[in-house]
């Protein structure tokens, strides 16, 4: 990923740390936060300062390889880091992965985090490739939530087809649903493209129906949490709204995705946990004055209850197909069976 024009993961290990761009900083600055341990690890997982089901991914199996290099049991470590976010599939696989690896020595268990972390790049590079020829010359594509570079450990899903495609010359205009409450749409992706140089602006969740009623939008691309066997997908809550929305209008609604998101031990969506948040993340806002000054004020009712379901799922029957390393597949159950065997 290029911020201001120099390369960057979103996240790496090195040593006994983890190092991450701190996602709740951004737009605004541009820090880099050290995890010493697997405690502080789970912590910028739990609080967000990596996000998005490909990045937290790879933190969790760095915050396994951590438990194992300081010797902590790897049963309650693996609890530990379980227990931060409930919904995004990769975090469950990495900790399996790293956890199994970790029988054998602590050496398999760093190893085996930083192929994790490398298979996520090489994935999401993939997924660009196999996407990008769906991305016209003049395509107006809407992206929902921050699936690009930042989610994951680099290039991203949703948005690498959209990189490809412009790397390639091709003119691509994106729309980034602001999705709140925490605004990763209007914050990280827009942060993103405009460090890409794509042009893009910034909508209002509310918009998408005016957007695509008026022919607006050529395409939707989302990201994903977890797949379902059936193809039922979890990603950032109002995705469903948009999938309702595009199906109205006949407009293709894709997701991307890597074979690590898929998961084929829950038939259905229905059976895929969702996170639930603090009501705080929809009271409050936090940024900076005119003066560059940080604030955090409410901006709802006080006294007032909040609800903050963090992801939905949209059924198969409104995805036109899910972008993955190995290919464009219809989102059901045997095509999902066979792309996993
Ligand atoms: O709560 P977040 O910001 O971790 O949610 C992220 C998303 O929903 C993304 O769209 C998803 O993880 C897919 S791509 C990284």
């Amino acid at each position: 990923m290029r911020v201001a024009g120099t390369d960057y993961l979103t996240i790496r290990f090195e040593g006994e740390s983890v190092f991450m761009i701190d996602q709740n900083l951004l737009p605004f600055s541009f820090s880099i936060r050290e995890c010493k341990t697997m405690e502080e690890t789970c912590d910028a997982i739990r609080e967000m300062t990596v996000r998005g089901a490909g990045a937290i991914g790879a933190a969790a199996g760095f915050a396994m390889a951590q438990a194992f290099i300081a010797s902590e049991d790897p049963d309650m470590a693996a609890e530990r880091i379980r227990s931060t976010r409930p919904t995004a599939r990769d975090l469950f696989y990495s900790v399996e992965k790293v956890y199994e690896a970790g029988q054998q020595s602590v050496q398999a268990a760093v190893r085996e985090a930083q192929r994790l972390a490398q298979s996520n790049i090489d994935a999401a590079r993939s997924i660009g490739k196999f996407g990008e020829p769906l991305i016209q010359d003049g395509t107006r594509v809407l992206t929902h939530c921050n699936a690009g570079w930042l989610g994951f450990v680099d290039y991203g899903s949703a948005l690498a087809p959209v990189y490809m495609a412009h790397r390639g010359g091709k003119s691509v205009f994106v729309y980034a649903d602001e999705t709140r409450p925490r605004s990763q749409g209007a914050r990280l992706t827009a942060w993103e493209l405009s460090n890409e140089g794509i042009d893009h602006t910034i909508v209002p969740d509310n918009a998408g129906a005016f957007l695509m009623s008026k022919g607006l939008v050529d395409m939707v691309i989302v990201g994903a949490d977890r797949i379902a066997a059936n193809g039922d997908t979890a990603n950032k809550i109002g995705t469903f709204e948009k999938a309702i929305v595009a199906r109205q209008f006949g407009i293709p609604f894709f997701v991307a995705a890597p074979l690590s998101t898929f998961d084929l031990s829950t038939p259905t969506g229905e059976g895929i946990e969702i996170e639930e948040r603090s009501a705080d993340e929809v009271n409050y806002q936090t940024g900076p004055d005119k003066e560059g000054q940080m604030h955090t004020i409410r901006v709802t009712n006080p006294g007032s209850d909040a609800f903050n379901p963090a992801f939905d799922v949209t059924p198969a029957e409104f995805i036109t197909g899910i972008i993955t390393e190995k290919g464009i597949i219809k989102p059901d159950i045997s095509a999902i069976a066979a792309l996993l065997r």
